[in-house]
């Protein structure tokens, strides 16, 4: 028997950091770029649990000498403990993504719904979206320290959604689709690091952080309705107001404001920065027509890969 499962990157649109403060973000799926888990009976002699494989990073280990901060253990223990503590099964579980790593687009939590799905239908259970984000929600903990929940919620629900953190998520449906292009920097950041200087700053002049964040807020507010209504040439400027936001409370960089502006230079509706900073991606929100020149200005500009996807 062999499963396999998938679940999808994610951007940010509007309201990064600013959730992590309570207020509303829109994240959308990128179905284009997924992360994949395959499970199998093994078939050697040695019958020693469940070996965990991450092709990408090239690593094999048993679960049974995985360190409980391990990621791919983590959500192995998650699922088996929400089953009721069935033994873990004598199998590989195997996992790969297309997203970039510590790149802003999901790749942990895309790994974590993919692996627990796998491991679950193996089992003889299918999670709900719900019980998947929960379960994809611890296993970010581990990683970032006090996320806000919004990247395993539109991974697992694989539908744009309007988050506040500790409330339902809004799934919401998109009035027609449009193009991203989504450009990596080839810079790697971590989402601890970004969130915690952000929160140094934010207690160092909390009058103006508040003001910003609130900002944030009423952009993803303004991106919903453009989302809902189809209104891209209204959703472009709220992206470049955001990524000047981003600016100002210090998680871009000179490589990223580089690729924004090159996309807006050739003809994008609009770009930002996407995820947690200080690295990690760029989108622009483009039209089939402009697609081309936009994504040969960002590869002049820097971009170490750019991938075209469609969102809705
Ligand atoms: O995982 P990333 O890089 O997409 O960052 C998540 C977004 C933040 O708002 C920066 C953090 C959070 O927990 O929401």
């Amino acid at each position: 028997m062999l499963i396999e499962r998938s679940a999808p990157g994610k951007v940010i649109l509007c309201g990064e950091h600013s959730v992590v403060y309570g207020e509303p973000a829109i994240a959308a799926p990128v179905s284009t770029l997924r992360a994949i888990a395959t499970i199998a009976a093994t078939e050697t002699a040695l019958k020693r649990g469940l070996r965990l494989i991450a092709a990408d990073l090239e690593e094999s280990l048993y679960l049974g000498e995985a360190p409980a901060t391990h990621p791919l253990a983590a959500i192995v223990r998650q699922v088996l403990n929400h089953l009721g503590g069935p033994p873990a099964p004598n199998a590989i579980l195997t996992v790969r993504s297309a997203l970039p790593i510590a790149g802003g687009l999901g790749s942990g939590a895309a790994i974590s719904v993919a692996a627990a799905r796998a491991l679950a239908a193996y089992l003889g259970h299918e999670l709900s979206p719900e019980t998947v984000s929960a379960l994809a929600y611890e296993v970010e903990r581990l990683h970032h320290g006090t996320p806000s929940g919004i990247d395993n919620t539109v991974i697992a629900h694989e539908r744009p959604v309007y988050f506040v953190k500790g409330s339902a998520p809004e799934l919401f449906t998109i009035a027609a689709p449009f193009t991203l292009l989504i450009a990596n920097s080839g810079i790697a950041a971590s989402t601890r690091e970004a969130v915690a200087g952000v929160r140094r700053r934010y207690e160092a002049a909390p009058t103006e952080y508040v003001a910003r964040f609130a900002r944030m807020g009423a952009l993803a507010q303004a991106a919903r309705e453009a989302l809902t209504q189809g209104q891209w040439a209204t959703l472009g400027p709220l992206l470049d107001e955001n990524h000047a936001l981003l600016q100002a409370i210090g998680v871009s960089l000179p490589a990223l404001d580089r690729l924004v502006e090159a996309a807006r230079q050739a003809g994008a509706l609009g770009a930002k920065l996407t995820g947690a900073g200080g690295g990690g991606n760029v989108i622009a929100l483009v039209t089939p027509e402009t697609a081309g020149e936009v994504c040969l200005a960002l590869e002049k500009a820097g971009a170490h890969q750019v991938w075209q996807t469609t969102v809705g």
